[in-house]
Formats: C-alpha cells, sequence, structure tokens
C-alpha cells in the first residue's frame, strides 16, 4: 500500500480538533501518535479506522499524558525505511502483547522520531 494521507486536509483538523502528533510511513505501514483532548483523539481515530483506504489497524496504547511531546506539529510526517517502521512495529507489538508500562511505548515512539530524523 503506497497510500499516504492528505496531509493538508489531516493537519487542518487536526488544528481545528487540538490535535497533534506524528506519522510514521515506511514500506506502505503507518505508526501514528494523537495527541490531544481524549475525545477528539478518539473521534480521529474512529475516523482513521472507517478510512476504507487502509487495514489491519492496531490501537497500541492510550495513554494519559501530563504535556505533549509534539506540540508544535498539527501532524508531522516522518518518511522511514520499510525496515525501520518494521522493527519498531514488531517491538510495539511485543510491548502490547507483554502489556508494558504504556509510558515506555511513549518513549519507544520518542526514540523512533529521533531516530529517524538524525
Ligand atoms: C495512516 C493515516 C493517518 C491519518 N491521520 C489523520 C489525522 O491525523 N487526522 C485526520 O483528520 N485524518 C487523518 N487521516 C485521514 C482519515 O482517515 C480521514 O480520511 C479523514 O479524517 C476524513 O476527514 P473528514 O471527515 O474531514 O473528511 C489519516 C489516514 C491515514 C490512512
Amino acid at each position: 500500500m503506497s497510500f499516504v494521507p492528505s496531509s493538508m486536509v489531516s493537519r487542518a483538523n487536526n488544528l481545528k480538533q487540538d490535535i497533534t502528533g506524528v506519522l510514521c510511513s515506511g514500506g506502505g505501514y503507518f505508526i501514528q501518535v494523537i495527541e490531544g483532548p481524549q475525545k477528539a483523539v478518539l473521534s480521529s481515530y474512529l475516523k482513521i479506522l472507517d478510512d476504507p483506504r487502509h487495514s489491519d489497524c492496531l490501537l497500541i496504547a492510550m495513554v494519559p499524558l501530563k504535556e505533549r511531546n509534539f506540540n508544535n506539529w498539527s501532524m508531522g510526517h516522518i518518511q522511514a525505511s520499510e525496515d525501520q517502521i518494521l522493527e519498531r512495529r514488531n517491538l510495539l507489538m511485543s510491548y502490547w502483547q507483554s502489556q508494558v508500562k504504556n509510558t515506555e511505548i511513549v518513549s519507544l515512539m520518542k526514540k523512533l522520531v529521533q531516530l529517524i530524523r538524525e
């Protein structure tokens, strides 16, 4: 799958809903962090789930945050390689399956973003 969501539409929606975050894509896979008021985050995620252009969405975690991690990005987009995404996806999946503390998942995502931006 090579679809990349229209960042203009996503960013406009997110700005209106006070949502920030980051979308990492590579090899047709996406890993996304959505931050904001709980209701806005959930309704955005429901729209993403309903979008027929992609499949197999998995909610890894919902984490209460003291402060945002991506507060200057209405939805930053980072292009990763398929290997980078798959490696992180496998890690996230294993964390998810072992019920690791949610805060560790957040730091995992921050590390992914740092890694790709370097
Ligand atoms: C991987 C992926 C990430 C997306 N992220 C967002 C997002 O952060 N915000 C958003 O509004 N739409 C996002 N979309 C698009 C939504 O699935 C949907 O098309 C859009 O929210 C519909 O907006 P509308 O109801 O204003 O037409 C994403 C789609 C994909 C495939």
